[in-house]
């Protein structure tokens, strides 16, 4: 077993460090505040290479592996859950998908552009009346010969506004109950596809999160991903994957709030001493040191998983379950370890902790990833 990052990992994490330090930070609060789209952030990370981490590069992606991308996850987390999101969604459900599923034609025309973030996409598969429930879908895609009939409304879809292309998760044939759904690519600006206004969040304020609706829009039958019935199953195993970046957003929310809470501990003094020193506090911070580490492991151990071709199915739900854990409960403390500046926007906590709480909700809620993991322990 070796727990040594590689020389190229390391890179990737000071890179991805840096990029938060020097462009997130600076307007993080504002963006938080007036919910707007960090549009000139996003450019800046697709230059960079972090919205196709793992795509081939013969596809315009980086190339690298599932280590490298949730140790960049964790750095842009710890300052800018709402960048993390966008870049997890547009890397582990939008490319990744594409990449293991999509046909050449596809690759060619949408994953290329995706790698490079010169164009984001969504994954649309939650509905007003299927979140967790997800073979429940009401969307339909009739099959018409050369073209699809797309209808319905999908709820919740992260880059739901400023995508160029979606991954629309469909029925096709109830009869067939989940063996009849399909993925399609649907284009923004297709006839009869319109996008709802945007929701008015708790957390991840600058991540845009719409619903959007169908109303017989006409998919060419190349835009399916896979074969016909496949997207159910292409909704799962990359759901399975996506899992590893929201416990490495978890993580790095976790980890921001803690290294807060370290530095303004050290330097806050209290009964002539700086709160460090107090036991009280000192003993809370040894707590979170813990629980974050233990969450790093997991996330670490499903990538190293990914990585290795192996199944991370359960891996990845225990990830996403104990970092989400971790990340809501150690924001808190560490909002508790400032004090009354915790409770005020400066110092960022307040924005982590409501910032955490999504990650214990999308992409599966904590009660989902126990499904996964219970039905893996007792199968
Ligand atoms: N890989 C491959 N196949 C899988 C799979 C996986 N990980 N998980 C399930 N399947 C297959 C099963 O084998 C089964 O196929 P067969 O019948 O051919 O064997 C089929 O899928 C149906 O599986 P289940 O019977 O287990 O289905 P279920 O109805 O009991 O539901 C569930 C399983 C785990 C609860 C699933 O519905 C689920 O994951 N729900 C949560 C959905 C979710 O995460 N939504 C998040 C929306 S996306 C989002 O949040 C993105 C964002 O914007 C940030």
């Amino acid at each position: 077993m070796n727990f040594e990052l590689t020389e190229e990992q390391l890179m990737i994490q000071q890179a991805a460090r840096d990029f938060a330090q020097n462009e997130l930070l600076p307007g993080v609060i504002e963006r938080d505040e007036n919910q707007s789209f960090p549009k000139e952030q996003v450019k800046k990370m697709g230059e960079l290479g972090f919205l196709g981490m793992m795509v081939d590069p013969k596809y315009n992606g980086s190339g690298l592996d599932t280590i490298s991308y949730v140790l960049a996850m964790e750095e842009i987390s710890k300052v800018d859950a709402s960048c993390s999101v966008i870049m997890s969604v547009n890397n582990s459900l939008v490319c990744w998908g594409l990449e293991k599923f999509g046909s050449e034609e596809q690759k060619q025309k949408y994953l290329t552009k995706l790698a490079t973030g010169e164009v984001i996409g969504a994954f649309c598969l939650s509905e007003p009346e299927a979140g967790s429930d997800a073979t429940s879908q009401r969307t339909t895609a009739i099959d018409q010969g050369d073209h699809y009939l797309l209808n319905g409304t999908k709820n919740w879809i992260t880059n739901g506004g400023t995508a160029d292309f979606y991954l629309v998760i469909a029925q096709t044939d109830v009869a067939k109950g989940h063996r009849g759904i399909n993925c399609l690519i649907v284009e923004k600006g297709m006839e009869g596809f319109q996008i709802g206004p945007k929701e008015n969040k708790l957390g991840i304020r600058g991540s845009d999160t719409h619903s959007l609706m169908f109303t017989d829009v006409k998919v060419p039958k190349e835009n399916r991903v896979g074969e016909d019935g496949f997207g159910f199953k292409f909704a799962m195993k990359t759901l399975s994957g996506g899992r590893i970046g929201i416990a490495a957003q978890a993580l790095g929310i976790a980890a921001g709030a803690y290294e807060l809470a370290l530095k303004y501990s050290q330097e806050r003094k209290a009964f002539g001493k700086p709160i460090s020193e107090h036991q009280a506090i000192a003993f809370k911070l040894a707590d979170m040191a813990t629980e974050i580490e233990a969450a790093r492991l997991l996330v670490y151990k499903s990538a190293y998983l990914k990585d290795q071709g192996q199944n991370f199915d359960e891996a990845s739900a225990m990830a996403k379950l104990y970092a989400s854990k971790v990340a809501m409960e150690q924001t808190v403390e560490a909002v508790q370890i400032h004090g009354g500046y915790g409770f005020v926007k400066e110092y960022h906590v307040e924005r982590l902790m409501r910032d955490a709480k999504i990650t214990q909700i999308y992409e599966g809620t904590s009660e989902i990833q126990k499904i996964v993991i219970s039905r893996s322990v007792l199968k």
